[in-house]
């Protein structure tokens, strides 16, 4: 048996699949990862973009605007890829427990997969939000200030320092959606990793929670991942390519 045929074998024994995605997913629509060659950390430096840089100073604010605002026009104009469907399709089958995200750029929504069932980890860059009250911007009304001129986009309401509402590194991450990731990977009875290096915590640490707690684990990713060795599955193709044959396989046989 073929790995696309055991895994659409392992999707059919399960009722609550989890699906944790990274930036490999998304590649097929046209936005880069971070860790591939010609990835965003081999031509931005990381360190540059950490939450206490952003916060030390106007000039660091200056410079990762600069950086977001570059990043923008291939996030707004992306289109789910048919790797983003077929997760779809697992929620319309009703297999679909949640798909928990490292993504920002809400591609799982525009593919149809209800906001309820996703959990944005890192959280989303659709809106800016300010610092000091709170208030929230939708992110196209930012880029339409930065692409005016302004450089350190900054709160009408108080003045205060906005920021995307993504999680820099450094920055604390959101406590909901932890702790709901974590309650989703130990409960769940199939974890399918789709596109993800798996080296960021706490995000990285989802699988094996899932794995510990008695879920199957499959991994779909162009290159090995350090928890390869405790998958039950690893399927190195593209995602877009993989998924949907999986999907393919799962609904011919529900057709018996
Ligand atoms: N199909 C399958 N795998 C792919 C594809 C594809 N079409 N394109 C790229 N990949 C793989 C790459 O080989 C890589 O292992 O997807 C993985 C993407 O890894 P990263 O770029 O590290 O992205 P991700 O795992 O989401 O990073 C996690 O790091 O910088 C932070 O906050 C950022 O959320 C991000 C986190």
């Amino acid at each position: 048996m073929d790995k696309i045929d055991a895994a659409s074998d392992l999707i059919l024994h399960s009722k609550r699949v989890v699906v944790f995605t990274g930036a490999g997913i998304s590649t097929e629509s046209g936005v880069s990862d971070f860790r591939s060659p010609g990835g965003i950390w081999d031509r931005f430096d990381p360190d540059e973009f950490t939450y206490q840089k952003f916060l030390s100073s106007s000039a660091s604010r200056e410079k990762y605007w600069e950086f977001s605002k570059s990043l923008w026009p291939a996030i707004v104009n992306a289109e789910p890829n048919r790797g983003h469907y077929a997760i779809a399709e697992l929620y319309q089958m009703g297999k679909l427990d949640c798909v928990i995200t490292q993504n920002i750029d809400s591609l799982h929504q525009k593919s149809g997969v209800p906001e309820e069932t996703i959990i944005e980890l890192h959280g989303t860059l659709k809106w800016v939000i300010c610092l000091e009250c709170g208030r929230r911007y939708p992110r196209e009304q930012i880029q339409a200030r930065l692409e005016l001129g302004e450089r350190v986009p900054r709160c009408d309401t108080c003045g205060g320092i906005t920021k995307p509402a993504t999680v820099a590194f450094g920055q604390p991450m959101p406590e909901r959606e932890t702790g709901e990731a974590e309650a989703r990977s130990a409960a769940c009875d199939l974890f399918l990793v789709a596109g993800s290096s798996l080296v960021v915590y706490p995000a990285a640490q989802m699988p094996l929670i899932a794995k510990d707690n008695g879920a199957k684990l499959i991994i779909v990713n162009l290159t090995p991942t350090p928890h390869d060795s405790y998958a039950d599955i690893v399927i190195y193709e593209k995602v877009g390519e993989a998924l949907p044959q999986i999907i393919e396989r799962v609904k011919a046989k529900l057709k018996g």
